[in-house]
Formats: C-alpha cells, structure tokens, sequence
C-alpha cells in the first residue's frame, strides 16, 4: 500500500455549555458535537525518501462551494495535520515518513473544527498507510493530546462531549439533518474567544457559567425522535456573546438566516461560521438562494448531518 485517502467531516455544536476556567486553562464543557457533510480529504502517501520527516501539501478542494483562506494554513510543523503523524509515529516507534495531502473545503479557523478534522484524517491514513492496527481508542487517546475537538473529529456522528470535548459518548440522531452554514469574514481565535467570555462573566455582561451542567436532556431527546422544531428549539451556544462581542457583524448573520426563514441559528463553536437548520433540503436550498442573493454571496454553504469519517482508498 502506498497511499490511503480519508474524507473527515467538519463539525458544529448543536449545543455548547461552557463551565469556568480551569486551572490549566480550559474549560469544561457539555457539548454536542456533530458532523456534516462538508469535509477535508486527507491523504497519506510513502515518501520516496523513506526516513524523510512528514511533508504537507494543501490544496483546496475541487468543487468547493466556497473559497477556503489556505494562506492562514501553517505548513510547517505547527500543522495539526503534521504533528498527528509525528506523534502516531512516536507511539508507534517508527519514522514519521509521510507525504501528507489534504484537500481543504473546511473554511479555516471558522469554528468548524478543520484543522483537526485534517489532524484527525492524518491519525487515520497514517495508521493504515503504517498498518499499525490502532483502534478507535487508541487513535482518540493520542488526539485528545492534539486538540480538544480531535477526538470527535476521528469519530464523527453526533456525540456528547464532557471534560475539554475529549470524553465522548454516542448520541443517536435520527434521519438526515440539513443545515445552511454562512461563512465569517476573517476567522475568530478559539482561546480569545473563550478568554473573552470569561472576561463579559467576570464584568456581569454574559451569565455566570452553570455550577453543574449535565447532558442536555431536552436537544438528546429531540435528535432521537427525529424532531426538527424541538432541536431548533434547543440549539444553543455559551460562546456565542463572546463571539458576538468580538465580531458584533454575526448577530445580524444568525438574524438573516432567521430572515430567510430557516428555523433557528447561532454561532458555531467558537465562530464566526453561523449554522441554520433547514426543516428539509427544499428549505435548505431556497433559503441558501435567498441568503446568496442578499449579503451573502459566496459564503453561503448547505450540508447535512450526521456523517463519520471514511476511507476512499
Ligand atoms: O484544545 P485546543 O488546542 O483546540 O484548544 C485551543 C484553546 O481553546 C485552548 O488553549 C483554550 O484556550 C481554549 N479551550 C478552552 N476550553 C476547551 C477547549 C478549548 O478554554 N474546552
């Protein structure tokens, strides 16, 4: 075997609790995560030199709905994607020798999770490329050590996220979900944002974190029935004051969606890409229309959810 494709969904949180800083910085979460259809392809191919270190090529992707920003991709080796490889070859006791390729429609640093969609597609490939025969588990300890959203990125589906996002139980979700997403002018820092909620608690601009928070009964309940009213109900995201206060433009983005009639919306993780869920793809498709035409051209993407990681070759 010489090279190994693998299609790793982006992600959004249907719902976002976030607890108090912890002494080491993050924040306890109670999160559910799930993946949709926009993907990153990564591909993992055996060097001609064969104890060269891992190399990087990034492209974007071929039919792309919308053009990815690869110029705020690093290439060297602060790429999630590389140090993946460096690290599963460490655990493995072997070379990182690598060819890394990925083929980018994740919008970058939008709260979607892509750089460690791409890091979670660089601990699959290599682990087959390797013929390693790690598990699920296995690779999910080594992500959690990457990023806190690498753990469900080599999963998918629709999960529950505790701990910093790394404890993951599976959640059923009935049938197909449709989502609208509108794409952030720039992106949104992930450790300013939670920074800055932490800074509008302190000053009584957002409310105080829960002192316990649990699974969030009513969303699981909704996504198991299949019931798309009572998860637009449900949605719901702690960091979306901070990232509102940070990019004031995404209220009016999460208000359009509203606008063009898609049932509710709200800031993905940590933003600025705002998600909209569709009743069905009809919806989906006619609002995204709508959305184009009027402000948003070009930043407009329809997906559905949910979806896991696979190999394509
Ligand atoms: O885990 P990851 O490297 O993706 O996190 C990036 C930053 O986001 C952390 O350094 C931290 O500032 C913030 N974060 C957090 N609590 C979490 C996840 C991330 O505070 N649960």
């Amino acid at each position: 075997m010489t090279s190994v494709s693998w299609r790793v969904p982006a992600k959004i949180n249907l719902s976002l609790a976030v607890g108090p800083r912890r002494p080491d910085g993050y924040h306890d979460l109670s999160t559910v995560f799930h993946a949709i259809s926009l993907a990153d392809v990564v591909t993992a191919s055996t060097p001609t030199a064969p104890d060269a270190d891992p190399s990087l090529t990034i492209v974007e992707a071929t039919g792309a709905e919308r053009a990815v920003d690869l110029a705020a991709v690093p290439l060297d080796r602060s790429n999630l994607a590389v140090r993946a490889a460096q690290m599963l070859a460490a655990h493995a006791g072997r070379r990182p020798s690598v060819d890394l390729h990925v083929s980018k429609a994740i919008p970058v640093a939008g709260g979607l999770a892509g750089g460690s969609a791409d890091a979670a597609g660089a601990l699959l490939a290599c682990n087959d490329l390797w013929n390693l025969g790690l598990s699920t588990a296995d690779l999910c300890r080594l992500a959690a050590d990457l990023g806190s959203d690498v753990p469900f990125a080599v999963v998918g589906g629709t999960a529950l996220g505790a701990g910093r996002g790394e404890v993951l139980e599976p959640l059923p979700a009935r049938g197909r979900w449709h989502w609208v997403l509108i794409a952030g002018v720039g992106g949104l820092s992930t450790p300013t944002v939670y920074r800055r909620l932490d800074e509008l608690r302190a000053t009584g601009q957002a409310p105080p974190p829960r002192d316990r928070f649990g699974p969030p009964s009513t969303l699981i309940a909704a996504l198991a029935d299949g019931d798309v009213s009572a998860v637009a109900d449900a949605l719901d995201n702690d960091l979306q004051a901070a990232a509102f206060d940070l990019a004031p433009s995404l209220a009016a983005t999460v208000d359009a969606g509203r606008a063009a009639g898609l049932s509710a919306g709200l800031v993905s993780g940590s933003g600025p890409t705002c998600v909209f869920l569709a009743s069905n793809a009809e919806q989906a498709r006619t609002a995204a229309a709508v959305l184009e035409r009027d402000g948003f051209a070009g930043r407009v993407m329809i997906a559905t959810g949910s979806h896991a990681p696979h190999r394509l070759r």
